[in-house]
């Protein structure tokens, strides 16, 4: 239901999309039913759509259900199907499935509350925790009760002590401006009758705290707050609704600070044990116990009991207060206006611990540091149980690798102090981690600890944003199925609710670029409809008046005056970051059939096209501050700017954006609109070529950058193709085989090479080795993609510590030739959302086999070859409901069907000699002789 197993707090009635398992081959949906009740045996009905003829069986629109709020429903579907089954042709009837369930949020924002606070405009230069509470009364005979709560800055739930949810960094990080997500809970099974408690700790995080390129607090707001309604729905059909008013109370909790990049400071002396239960008398005391000059002085003495650095303690001497440790005085809660039009139902894809990783050993580095090594490159924080001591220091700092040295490096960190400063309260075992921030590291170094620490006590949570796995890769090669974790995990470690460039250093925000270049690989990993949605609103939001679309999403830079030597230059637009308010909703398409996101992002990207129209001169595009080809290694020496040319690299995106947005108004059937933008398209790529052709169609300018796009995007002439494909490979030999390539040309590197006739030489790209090259990264020990090929170099050195981040997902995008090449799972444009597949794997001698399957929202569609002796076996998979092409490499002969076929596959020639057999549902396969492998043309 709106791509999600069981949505919890949805704004309306969900698409239904439902996967058909048949045991026939050549299986097609013919009919369905629908039937919608609030009650999972379904004895009343709500909805039932009877038989529908059709077999449309994807995101199912019901329009006709009429919804109530904070309420659960459940849906059930079953189908006819015709195939063939048992050698005959018949059609079938299945039983209702399992049924499913989602629950409504406030569908008319019916929000009865107001935000309220326990800070005050004063805390405006803090980022501490505060905790708001309420207590309240149940009657007998709960039916139902949800409780729909947001936050200005983050919140944890808690109701009669236990933690609601699962939800970390919770309401997420949007333009909240315009857009903030709200959370639903289902609470009937926590609440009780009588006397209940909700509790709720709030933390500063993306809203209040620093952030950005500006390193300033309050992008947002100078006050967190909190927004809660609680529906409770009796049996005997009564509501009862408790929301946050000044009814409310509030203090300061042990989080004495916590901010994105810095960390997390508690002091667990400031802890109220039972906060958040009944039974709990809050002191209500608003005479201040400040400390007295003595006591202060005693604290600033003494380093253990004050969880700041000496030079901080310098920087804050003149604001002395703010470091001092507040009472936990209760007192009454202040209201905070904000609207709440802008609020939106968040029904899943939800920020969660989804894995937790044990420490692997805890060592000493040659400069006598004690460091904790996870394994794993990751973004979270450390859970660590420490037996205390009053008033003892537990500190720590996260960091992603040691030096050459093998000594603790945390330079490529930047500002960011990525810390826990935890100050014990009494004797015994402590177990915490942190709760308003993450950090991104494999390491972390133990700067205060108690000597008798071992590796069982520390644990890494893993945290981001839970999405469905839906793609499986693996091949024989121990190193290509290395770079694929790595892949796997840079999406893991930089889906933390937006699409991060990087979860480590001083930045962690939602780089437009690395977010288009990664998109169509993270698609095949995870099912990332929920996520790109939620965040392609922010990108609309975020965009200028005239549709600028900006270099990061949420964007903070309109807040402030930028002095930046980059940003100063221009804070949006630019080519292939912008471009993603095209590409990314063209990717959902393709990989979902599901034409909502093109209806849903359409004004922004025509915004997006129609900027580039007014500031391009001719159909030349360019504008203010490029990336150009990013930290391309063509580059001048410490240079960030590839080689190839701004004018080029924007013309082309320029281009291939407004060819797509074209197809678009097609699709959407807004052919007046097609029409004027496939002119227009036209007329760039004709610039284009004149512009950057001689007068064969060859590229003129020399850069493999250049050539990738010019080829992937299409904007060589036919008769140019073969000598631009030629003149790459020149390109790549005078490298030695190597690229050279940044953010904009390395995504389509081995595209541009395996589709223009050159498989092996893209294999032989993929698989190289040494430096720079993937596999040279998982070489040196990666377990995560870098920012650089040099991050690391040959000789131990390391890129600058300004920009050197290892786990920077952008070159992971590779991982898609791996599905659509390797393992040949290709879309087709016609039939969106593997409708209709297209199989055509491409094998390699280097690899004996290679296997790689996607969930699509029909099905498995899967491809597994292996080799042996020039002889390949291919096993397909097609869902049931859809259709494939089987498409053979070039030179295939003496093809033979696969012994378990039902039936056997019958091959056709086409034109270019390429062998092509059209398939129904079934497990297919069949083997033949492969071409001797000769280089590209
Ligand atoms: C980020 C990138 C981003 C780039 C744009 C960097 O600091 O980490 O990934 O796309 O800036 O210039």
């Amino acid at each position: 239901m709106d791509y999600l197993k069981h949505p919890v707090g949805t704004d309306r009635m969900p698409d239904l999309t439902w996967t058909i398992a048949a045991d026939g081959i050549d299986v097609m949906q013919t009919a369905w039913q629908v039937q919608l009740s609030q009650s999972d045996d379904f004895s009343e009905l709500i909805y039932d759509s009877k038989k529908v003829e059709g077999s449309e069986s994807a995101h199912v629109r019901i329009d006709q259900v009429r919804l109530t709020s904070c309420t659960r429903y459940y849906v059930r579907v079953k189908v006819w199907a015709s195939g063939e089954f048992d050698l005959a042709v018949q059609e079938q009837e299945s039983g209702f499935c399992t049924p499913a369930s989602f629950v409504t949020g406030l569908l008319n924002r019916e929000w009865q509350g107001e935000f309220v606070s326990a800070e005050t405009r004063a805390d405006k230069s803090n980022s501490k925790g505060t905790f708001l509470r309420r207590e309240f009364l149940i009657r007998p005979g709960i039916r139902e009760a949800y409780i729909c709560a947001t936050a200005l800055g983050l919140y944890h739930l808690y109701l009669n002590g236990e933690k609601v949810g699962q939800d970390q960094m919770a309401p997420g990080w949007t333009s909240y401006h315009h857009h903030l997500c709200y959370q639903t809970y289902d609470v009937t099974k926590q609440l009780c009758e009588g006397k209940n408690v909700i509790g709720a700790h709030v933390g500063a995080g993306w809203y209040k705290g620093m952030m950005g390129f500006v390193h300033e607090r309050n992008n947002y707001g100078e006050q967190t707050a909190l927004l809660l309604q609680l529906t409770v729905r009796y049996e005997d059909g009564s509501e009862q609704v408790l929301a946050t008013d000044t009814d409310w109370i509030g203090c300061d909790s042990p989080v004495t600070f916590s901010e994105i990049y810095d960390g997390e400071y508690y002091d667990a002396r400031l802890e109220q044990p039972g906060w958040n239960r009944t039974g709990f008398v809050p002191v209500m005391d608003d005479c201040f116990h400040r400390l007295t000059k003595e006591a202060y002085d005693a604290l600033a003495r003494d380093p253990l009991l004050i969880p700041f650095s000496d030079e901080e303690k310098k920087a804050q001497r003149r604001t002395a207060e703010a470091y001092v440790p507040k009472t936990t005085a209760w007192h009454p809660v202040e209201t905070v206006q904000y609207s709440k039009e802008v609020l939106t139902a968040q029904p899943g894809c939800r920020v969660t611990i989804e894995t937790e990783i044990p420490a692997v050993r805890l060592f000493m580095t040659p400069k006598g540091e004690r460091v904790l090594d996870f394994g794993q490159n990751l973004t979270g924080w450390v859970r660590f149980t420490a037996r205390q001591k009053p008033g003892q220091l537990l500190h720590l700092r996260c960091f992603e690798t040691l030096d050459s040295q093998g000594n603790a490096y945390f330079d490529n960190l930047r500002e960011a102090k990525a810390q826990v400063r935890y100050i014990c309260a009494g004797y015994g075992e402590v177990c915490y981690q942190e709760q308003f921030s993450f950090q991104g590291f494999r390491y972390a170094k133990l700067e205060e600890w108690p000597e008798d620490a071992v590796c069982a006590d520390f644990t890494a949570c893993v945290v981001y944003s839970q999405m469905e796995e839906t793609g499986h890769f693996s091949c024989s090669h121990p190193l290509v199925n290395q770079l694929e974790h790595n892949i796997e995990w840079g999406l893991r470690g930089n889906f933390l609710d937006i699409p991060t460039d990087c979860p480590q250093r001083d930045e962690r925000m939602g780089w437009t670029g690395d977010a288009q270049i990664f998109c169509r690989t993270a698609t095949f990993l995870r099912n990332t409809w929920p996520f790109f949605k939620k965040w392609l609103k922010d990108v609309a939001c975020d965009q200028t008046p005239e549709g600028g679309v900006p270099h990061m999403v949420p964007d903070i830079m309109p807040f402030h005056v930028i002095t930046d030597w980059l940003l100063g230059q221009g804070t949006h637009s630019a080519a292939a970051w912008a471009d993603v308010a095209v590409i990314n909703p063209w990717v959902l398409y393709l990989t979902y059939g599901d034409k909502e996101i093109l209806r849903l992002q359409f004004d922004s990207m025509k915004k997006w096209i129609d900027f580039m129209k007014e500031h391009a001169v001719g159909e030349i595009w360019n504008y203010k501050l490029q990336f150009g080809d990013w930290v391309a290694l063509d580059a001048e020496e410490g240079s960030y700017f590839g080689a190839t040319p701004n004018d080029l690299t924007c013309t082309a995106y320029y281009a291939y954006s407004t060819g797509l947005f074209a197809k678009i108004c097609r699709v959407l059937d807004k052919p007046a609109l097609a029409q004027e933008y496939q002119a227009l398209y036209e007329r760039i790529v004709k610039t284009f070529q004149k512009t950057f052709l001689d007068e064969e169609g060859v590229m003129k300018v020399q850069t493999q950058t250049a050539h990738i796009v010019a080829l992937y995007f299409g904007l060589i002439p036919e008769r140019g193709v073969q000598k631009t494909t030629e003149g790459l490979k020149r390109l790549l030999e005078k490298e030695n085989g190597h690229l050279v390539t940044g953010f904009v040309g390395t995504p389509y590197f081995c595209h541009a090479l395996s589709r223009n006739g050159c498989v092996k030489e893209a294999y032989d790209l993929l698989l190289k080795e040494d430096f720079p090259s993937w596999l040279y990264q998982v070489k040196a020990g990666a377990t995560t993609v870098w920012e650089h090929w040099d991050g690391l170099k040959p000789d131990g050195s390391m890129w600058s510590p300004d920009m050197n981040s290892f786990n920077h997902y952008a070159y992971g995008a590779i991982g898609e030739w791996m599905y659509r090449v390797i393992a040949g799972i290709e879309i087709d444009e016609e039939a969106p959302g593997y409708r209709h597949a297209i199989l055509a794997p491409k094998t390699d001698s280097r690899l004996a086999w290679a296997a790689g399957s996607y969930d699509s929202v029909y099905g498995s569609v899967s491809v597994r070859w292996e080799e042996m002796d020039q002889r390949v076996t291919v096993t397909v998979c097609v869902p049931v409901n859809t259709t494939a092409s089987l498409i053979l490499e070039q030179g295939a002969s003496d093809i033979q069907n696969g012994q378990q076929n039902v039936k056997e596959i019958v091959f056709t020639e086409r034109k270019d000699g390429i062998k092509q057999a059209e398939l129904g549902s079934g497990t297919w396969a069949v083997s033949y002789m492969r071409a001797q492998e000769t280089a590209g043309m």
